[in-house]
């Protein structure tokens, strides 16, 4: 007798795509893996059944995200530019870190975070290369949730300059310049002197440049200065502390303000005792970070140098 073999069945109809591919992933090892394609692939099918785009429209938006490859080197980010500001990497920092334990929040890593910071002594000044600007003295402490003091947790900072650049996009800055890791006191305390941050566009020679002007979107992020606040036994926090007006706030073209990391910074325009070096008009304040018990982890950095000539 003869037996008629079954031919799988050929995509034939729109409707056989998303099913047909489906299977065709479904014996992938790893789980988690399995779910999370799974699950691109049936929204981003969805995506492609709704919008219904044309030829053209398609190849515009492959070209789009290969140039978030081709903007991206050493001292520049586009893929993470682009979570940015689709307001993914904000989503994905609140499902990770709601703030119910009575932590700090977190915010955005951002693309311009480069690891090995020198190491600091207490009250150090992070303007290697006297960055022009008004001082800013910062000061603070770490502690737990519950209040008591964390010693020997680090903090690991970075900021613009007054005028809205990171040294890796600032061919007239120091290597390293507005980068150091503290460590906190037997009080859990910590201090440090800058110049005050400004706020700054974010990269805009880019595909994500591109699509804000599409948008008619402001490209500024509001002034701010980036934490990675780590202790042993804790939960690394990744956060910003902003200094800056309500409306530039609001408009964070990356999403990225939150009202609990509205820093005081107070401006001093006549000479300080505290601060009998400090030439006025300068700012100083002071912040709380408040860690939860877990295990510590560290972003990899999202660029590891600075390109001579720098970013636009
Ligand atoms: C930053 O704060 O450094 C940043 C965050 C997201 C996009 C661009 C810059
Ligand atoms: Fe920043």
């Amino acid at each position: 007798m003869s037996q008629i073999k079954q031919l799988p069945k050929l995509i034939a109809t729109e409707a056989d795509v998303t099913p047909i591919v489906l299977a065709a992933m479904a014996n992938t090892d790893d789980p988690r893996l399995r779910q999370l394609v799974a699950s691109l692939v049936t929204h981003l099918h969805q995506f492609v059944a709704e919008t219904r785009p044309t030829e053209q429209e398609f190849e515009f938006g492959l070209r789009w995200l290969a140039a978030l490859g081709h903007h991206t080197d050493i001292s520049n980010n586009e893929v993470v530019l682009a979570a940015d500001v689709l307001g993914v990497s904000t989503l994905v920092d609140l499902i990770n870190n709601d703030g119910r334990q009575g932590e700090t929040m977190s915010a955005l890593l951002g693309p311009f975070y480069r690891g090995e910071a020198p190491v600091c002594a207490a009250g150090d000044c992070i303007s290697r290369a006297g960055t022009p600007g008004p001082s800013l003295f910062f000061s603070g402490r770490v502690t737990g949730a519950d209040g008591q003091p964390l010693v020997g947790a680090t903090l690991d900072v970075w900021q613009a300059s007054p005028i809205g650049l990171y040294e890796n996009q600032d061919a007239t800055q120091a290597d390293f310049n507005l980068r150091g890791k503290f460590t906190t006191d037997a009080a859990g305390k910590f201090a440090f002197q800058s110049v005050r941050p400004a706020g700054y566009p974010v990269p805009t020679n880019g595909p994500v440049g591109d699509l804000l002007r599409a948008q008619n979107r402001t490209p500024m992020r509001p002034a701010h200065i980036h934490f990675i606040v780590s202790a042993p036994g804790h939960k690394t926090l990744i956060t910003q502390v902003f200094f800056d007006q309500a409306a530039a706030l609001a408009n964070d073209v990356v999403f990225g303000a939150k009202q609990q990391l509205v820093g005081s910074f107070i401006e001093h325009t006549g000479p300080h005792p505290a601060y009998p070096d400090a030439t006025p008009p300068f700012y100083t304040s002071d912040y709380e970070f408040k860690l939860v018990v877990g295990t510590p982890c560290f972003p990899v950095p999202p660029i590891t140098g600075k390109q001579a000539g720098g970013h636009e």
